[in-house]
C-alpha cells in the first residue's frame, strides 16, 4: 500500500535549519548560497505541521555552517533551531539569537548613507530596535530597511 505521508528523510552527516518560519524555506536557501554555491545535497520541507504552528525545514548534507551565515539566518528566522548532525544523531542543537547589533551583514538601503560609500570602506551597521518583530535601524543615517531579507549582503 502506498503511504499516505512521504517524511523528508533523516540525515547521516550535516546540518538542519529547523522551526523556520513558515515560507521562508527559499530565503533560508538564499542565504546558504544554494543552489549556486554548493554541491551538497539538500532538502527541504515547507509548511510542516508543528507545535506551534506550521514550520519550514532546510536540511543540508555534509555541511556545517558559519557564524555570519547562522546571524543572517536569525534575521529572517528568529525562531530557528541549528541541528549539527553526526553519524545520524543530533550532535549539537542549538537556538538561533539576534544580537543587539548587525555589523557588516545587512546593507543600508540608503544610497547616500556613509556605509554605501564606495571610497570609504565604512562596514554597514545596525541597531536592533526590537527583536519581535524585528526592526532594525542604522547606525549611521538612522533608516530603517522595511524589508530586511532583501537586503541581506
Ligand atoms: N534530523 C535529521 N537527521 C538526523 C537527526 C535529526 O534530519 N539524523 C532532524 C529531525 O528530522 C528534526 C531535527 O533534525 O527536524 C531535530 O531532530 P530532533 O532533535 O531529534 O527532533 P526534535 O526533538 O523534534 O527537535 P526540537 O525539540 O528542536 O523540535
Ligand atoms: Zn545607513
Amino acid at each position: 500500500m502506498r503511504k499516505k505521508e512521504l517524511k523528508i528523510p533523516l540525515i547521516k552527516e550535516g546540518t538542519v535549519i529547523d522551526h523556520i518560519t513558515a515560507g521562508n524555506a527559499v530565503k533560508v536557501l538564499h542565504i546558504l548560497g544554494i543552489p549556486e554555491r554548493t554541491k551538497s545535497v539538500v532538502s527541504v520541507a515547507m509548511n510542516v505541521k508543528s507545535k506551534i504552528g506550521k514550520k519550514d525545514i532546510v536540511k543540508v548534507e555534509n555541511r556545517e555552517l558559519d557564524p555570519k551565515e547562522v546571524n543572517k539566518i536569525a534575521l529572517i528566522a528568529p525562531k530557528a533551531t541549528i541541528n549539527i548532525i553526526r553519524n545520524y544523531e543530533v550532535f549539537k542543537k542549538y537556538h538561533v539569537h539576534i544580537p543587539d547589533e548587525i555589523v557588516g551583514i545587512v546593507k543600508c538601503p540608503n544610497p547616500t548613507c556613509v556605509s554605501n560609500s564606495k571610497n570609504e570602506p565604512i562596514e554597514s551597521r545596525f541597531l536592533v530596535v526590537s527583536k519581535d518583530p524585528i526592526r532594525i535601524k542604522c547606525y549611521y543615517c538612522e533608516r530603517e530597511p522595511d524589508n530586511i531579507a532583501d537586503n541581506i549582503l
